[in-house]
């Protein structure tokens, strides 16, 4: 294992026999990796999520051949739109025989200066990150109290809600709100045995995240980094398997940084 150029890690049955749940999982991203780890890492079924219904279906069936479990469900859903998430929370309990981790990776992201943004673009970066975070946690906490047999919920930060970066502000607030989130409802949650923590990565690169940002914004972020590299989305998601696995019984309400920075 070098620094530079880490080797995938093979799984270590972290959260073998459990189920679950992660949104934003159809994309290039943590999410479609957190998916795979978890189904390396031993989990017995997962139900994975996205608001890109033809996506969804590819990564359905990507994932059940990389790894061999028949166990694989999708369903659409948008996590800003609360009959979508309670569908989808409703349908993972039904397929998985309840639901285990919940991984809420969805967030969303625009590049702009705070003088040219307008009020709409605010609120969708908000209402996806912030609030569809809040509205996953709210819906499967009721149900995890309810079916009173504990659960894990990991959420996904970023550095942003910590430091500072121009035209991220609406993001930054927004991950600034999971992370407080996070520490509050976990407070709450622990009343029923149900932990919920974050990771707080810094920079994954990936294809879709290329098309959207600036490649000298992205160089830059990169060279801040003690490594000189973005992170590969499956460091993310080994970090957020120990989160979800009993490695972390004593943690909740934490924010784990993922992240190489100097400053
Ligand atoms: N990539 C990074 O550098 C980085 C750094 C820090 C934090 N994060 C966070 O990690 C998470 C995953 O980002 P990623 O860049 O790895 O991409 P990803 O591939 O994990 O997620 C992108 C997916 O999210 C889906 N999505 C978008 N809006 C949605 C919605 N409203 N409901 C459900 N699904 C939706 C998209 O269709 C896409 O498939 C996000 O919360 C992001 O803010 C990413």
């Amino acid at each position: 294992m070098t620094l530079k150029n880490p080797e995938y890690v093979p799984g270590h049955g972290l959260i073998k026999g459990k189920s679950v749940l992660v949104t934003a999982a159809a994309g290039a991203g943590i999410g479609f990796s957190a998916a795979t780890r978890a189904v390396e890492e031993g989990a017995r079924g997962i139900v994975i999520s996205d608001i890109h219904a033809g996506r969804l279906e590819a990564s359905v069936d990507r994932l059940k051949e990389e790894t061999g479990l028949e166990q694989v469900y999708g369903k659409v859903g948008n996590v800003a739109v609360e009959d979508d998430v309670r569908a989808l929370v409703d349908y993972a309990e039904e397929v998985l025989d309840g639901t285990d981790i919940l991984i809420n990776n969805a967030g969303l992201g625009t590049s702009k200066l705070l003088v040219d943004m307008d009020d709409e673009e605010w609120h969708k970066v908000i209402d996806v990150t912030l609030n569809g975070t809040m509205r996953m946690t709210r819906y499967m906490m009721r149900v995890m109290k309810e079916r009173a047999r504990g659960g894990v919920i990991v959420n996904n930060a970023s550095v942003l809600g910590w430091r500072a970066q121009k035209e991220q502000s609406h993001y930054a607030a927004a991950k600034a709100g999971v992370m407080a989130l996070t520490r509050c409802a976990a407070l709450e949650a622990a009343d029923f045995d149900v932990r919920i923590n974050a990771v707080s990565p810094s920079i994954v690169l990936h294809p879709m995240l290329r098309k959207s940002a600036s490649q000298e914004l992205l160089e830059e972020l990169e060279s801040k980094e003690a490594y000189g590299r973005a992170a590969e989305a499956w460091e993310v998601a080994n970090v957020m398997m120990f989160l979800a696995s009993d490695y972390s019984s004593y943690m909740t309400g934490e924010i784990v940084s993922v992240s190489s920075q100097r400053g």
